[in-house]
């Protein structure tokens, strides 16, 4: 490959703009280009150049990401586009190098994305960690429910006014839940006044911010909506603490009037509605994705700062053939207390590789279910089931960022 991967300069971010909106081929306003312009100088910049040209682009978001028992820094992937010219000849595989070596000098023992195709990210360890639920209400008739809702009263909030009450519920959520990341002010007004920005299509009215709780007092829950012409309310983001607040929330968006159906893109798979509706042919579950894909760069780091929830005492073998550090066989040692994970000439319990320890590391997804698909090998019987049991969360991690 003759491209040369280096650091794009500020001076360079709108080249890396044009060369992101040719790989997506999408068409962009001057708000959008304003804000992807003003997110992209907070971010780091890896760029490909051929000849003086930026022929790749990827750029990351220097974020938090909620995991078992804390947070971790996280390397959040964005923008990442190869020119069509130069596609298929390790443009992006140089990328990639460039963001492991930058995460390593930075201290940050993960990287996610959201990938717009399944095929491209798993031969550089990243795994799906999260699954999110598309659900569709069928609001022609009252919401059934099987549980008494939170009777406290609901109250539709400016946007203006909205972070400081959305925030604290949302940061609360995110200590509840691996795979959350963290948000800023300008993630907040982008999000909060989504639909007023160009590139809109113009067919879903204004960003809705209800909060159920007393005025003065701290919120309940909120959910963040949009209407659209044909009745459709889309849920942008719910945050219910428990199940009476979802259940206010959910009953709310299912009256309001002129609109027949409520859709949700992103729902945890354990979503309190899922369980307490009380028929299931009104709330029906019409897809799958499987959101954050996340990468374990720094293994050792990564599983000793998260939270385990019964003892474990195992070796790994991990392979990992583009970070070969990770490579190699340790010996997991974890109880609720914390964890050590150091190299060991035991022979291995477990064998798998970096992508698949990704798809466990926050509890979403059984290393058995893995084992049974032949992507890990159990060289101990009962390996993968302690692991497991030590790796459970109470709730599974989600991620539905993207509203
Ligand atoms: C996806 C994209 C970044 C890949 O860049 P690239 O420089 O062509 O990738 P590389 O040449 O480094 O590919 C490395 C390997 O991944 C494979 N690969 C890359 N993209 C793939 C895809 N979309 N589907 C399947 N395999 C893919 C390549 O075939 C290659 O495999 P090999 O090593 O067995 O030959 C580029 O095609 C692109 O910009 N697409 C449009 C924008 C986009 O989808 N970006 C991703 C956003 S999440």
């Amino acid at each position: 490959m003759s491209t040369d991967i280096r650091d794009i300069p500020e001076a360079h971010v709108d080249r890396a703009l044009d060369l992101a909106y040719l790989a997506f081929h999408e068409k962009t306003g001057d708000a959008t280009r304003k804000r992807h312009r003003e997110a992209l100088l907070r971010c780091e910049r890896v760029g490909a150049y051929d000849d003086g040209e930026i022929v790749g682009f990827a750029a990351a978001h220097r974020l938090g990401l909620s995991v078992p028992g804390g947070e971790l820094p996280v390397a959040e992937l964005d923008f990442v586009s190869v020119a069509p010219t130069h596609r298929r000849r390790g443009v992006l595989t140089g990328m990639m190098a460039g963001m492991w070596r930058r995460c390593a000098a930075d201290g940050r023992p993960l990287a996610c994305l959201w990938a717009s195709e399944d095929a491209i990210y798993g031969r550089f360890g990243f795994a799906p960690a999260t699954e999110a639920y598309s659900v569709e209400i069928d609001t022609t008739r009252p919401l059934g429910l099987r549980i008494t809702p939170d009777r406290r009263p609901l109250r539709l909030l400016a946007p203006a006014d909205a972070v400081g009450v959305l925030a604290p519920l949302y940061e609360a959520g995110r200590a509840r839940r691996g795979g959350r990341l963290s948000r800023d002010e300008a993630w907040w007004r982008r999000a909060l006044l989504s639909g007023d920005e160009d590139g809109d299509d113009g067919k879903d009215g204004p960003s809705r911010i209800v909060v159920l709780g007393d005025k003065g007092a701290p919120a309940a829950g909120y959910v963040v909506y949009r209407v659209g012409e044909k009745g459709v309310v889309t849920v942008g983001e719910m945050e219910a603490p428990d199940a009476p607040a979802a259940a206010a929330l959910w009953s709310y968006l299912a009256a309001i009037d002129l609109t027949r159906k409520v859709r949700a893109w992103a729902v945890a798979p354990d979503d309190p509605l899922l369980h307490f509706a009380a028929d299931r042919d009104q709330v029906r579950v019409t897809g799958r994705l499987p959101a954050l894909w996340l990468r374990l760069v720094d293994v050792a780091r990564a599983l000793t700062a998260r939270s385990w929830a019964v003892p474990a005492d195992l070796v790994l073998e991990v392979r990992d053939a583009a970070l070969p550090a990770n490579a190699g066989r340790f010996r997991l040692t974890a109880d609720p207390s914390g964890a050590t994970y150091e190299p060991s000439g035991d022979p291995a319990d477990l064998a798998l590789d970096v992508r698949e320890l990704a798809a466990c590391y926050l509890g979403g997804v059984p290393l058995r279910r893995l084992v049974r698909a032949g992507l890990a090998e159990e060289r101990t019987p009962g390996a993968a089931r302690s692991l497991d049991a030590a790796l459970e969360t109470e709730y599974l991690p989600f991620a539905g960022d993207d509203f």
